[in-house]
């Protein structure tokens, strides 16, 4: 008889999880912590199969679950609906950073813990940022189509080819992966960084990339904080969005917000997918008006075979630098939330329930982190 119930939601790693065996984040290899947590007398259920509610496997087991475990790159959604048949659930561990995936609102009407491994993949998206301005302002992706197509037609790649050097480049939120972000576009000598976020970044750390940007470029003062978000955009030749999907930014980014871009700008968002509204990133790329856009995630994921970000193109052919949601996972990431996760667990299982407070985001009842909308000074 076991103590109770672990649901654990995965993605498929099938030949690949045989291949690499530090592949954690897959059924197979189950973050390494099966042994773990048999050895704590509770059942472990793994499951690929989260779609679609309520005839999903997840719906199945989530029903006497104690304990649910989902990723962000393949997300089983802990709707309200959801929750309301979980009647045992305590706790939802995010395996990885951005818990939207769960109605967290709902969470705190059911008193359940969401807890996330903060900054286990924070490095590795923001170097998937930086390769993604890079592949889209340096049109690397139809230049590279041409070497593997076997032609050789250098003015069609360059006539959209610009440098990253001297542009404004600014960030819709700042915190772990937005400064980080910041922090590596320093070496690219732009002529400015903006950020918009409703929390101030700490002085210290803008005199980091000012000074920074002193040494290495001779330009000091490239970072400036701008409060009104049209603004900042309209300043910008590239935005890059770094902020959790919460109610405030469901959306954010619709046909008004892109109108007031700059024309060829570019728009990347390893973010989350329901930030942008999907069929207004496609129309402004499709036309031109944005030079275009890129990132990882999508809503919902899987994307549909027909989600107009697989296809959109701007008028030159380019323009689409989409990935499926990897930037989160790469090997070394998977390496870092999976021990999070064990070290959550061991925090539930002793009874402390003493989470590393950057790792909480709602807990008895009320949200513990300020980053999923400014709760707390409405
Ligand atoms: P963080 O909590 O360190 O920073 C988020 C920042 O966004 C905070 O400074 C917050 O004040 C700001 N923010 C919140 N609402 C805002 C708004 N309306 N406007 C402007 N700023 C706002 O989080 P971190 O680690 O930087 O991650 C950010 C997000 O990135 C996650 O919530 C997740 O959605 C996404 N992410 C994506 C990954 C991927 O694999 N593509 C992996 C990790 C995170």
């Amino acid at each position: 008889m076991s103590k109770g119930k672990v649901l654990l939601v995965l993605y498929t790693g099938g030949e690949h999880a045989k291949q690499e065996s530090r592949l954690l984040g897959t059924i197979e290899n189950e973050l390494g912590i099966r042994k773990y947590i048999e050895d704590q007398g509770y059942e472990l259920v793994t499951t690929a199969e989260k779609d679609p509610e309520p005839s999903s496997q997840v719906d199945k087991e989530l029903a006497d679950a104690e304990i649910v475990i989902t990723t962000p790159f393949f997300p089983a959604y802990i709707t309200k609906t959801r929750l309301e048949k979980a009647p045992k659930l305590k706790i939802a561990i995010t395996a990885g950073v951005g818990s939207d995936h769960v109605d967290l609102n709902a969470a705190n009407d059911h008193g359940i813990t969401v807890v996330e491994v903060t900054g286990s993949n924070v490095v590795s998206v923001a170097e998937h940022v930086l390769m993604t301005i890079l592949v889209l302002i340096r049109n690397f992706v139809p230049a590279h189509e041409q070497a593997v197509g076997l032609s050789w037609d250098i003015a069609g790649a360059a006539k959209q080819e610009f440098d990253l050097e001297d542009k404004v480049i600014a960030t819709v939120g700042a915190g772990r992966i937005g400064y980080r972000v910041l922090e590596r576009l320093v070496a690219f000598n732009p002529k400015k960084l903006l950020y918009y976020d409703y929390q101030d970044l700490p002085a210290s750390a803008i005199q980091k990339l000012n000074d920074a940007s002193k040494l290495f470029n001779g330009h000091d003062n490239i970072v400036e904080r701008v409060l009104n978000l049209e603004e900042l955009v309209g300043q910008a030749d590239v935005v890059t969005i770094n902020c959790p999907l919460h109610e405030d930014t469901k959306g954010l980014f619709n046909k008004s917000l892109l109108s007031k871009m700059k024309k060829g700008a570019y728009l990347v968002n390893t973010a989350r997918g329901a930030i942008c509204v999907e069929q207004d990133v496609a129309d402004a790329v499709n036309s031109g008006h944005l030079a275009g856009y890129g990132g990882d995630v999508w809503y919902p994921q899987p994307a549909p075979k027909d989600h107009p970000w697989r296809s959109m193109k701007n008028p030159y052919g380019g323009g689409n630098a989409m990935t499926p949601h990897v930037s989160g996972t790469s090997l070394d990431a998977q390496a870092r939330y999976a021990a999070g996760v064990k070290k959550i667990l061991e925090s539930y299982f002793s009874g402390k329930h003493d989470y590393k407070p950057e790792d909480v985001i709602v807990t008895g009842g009320g949200y513990a982190t300020r980053a999923y909308g400014e709760r707390d000074q409405k």
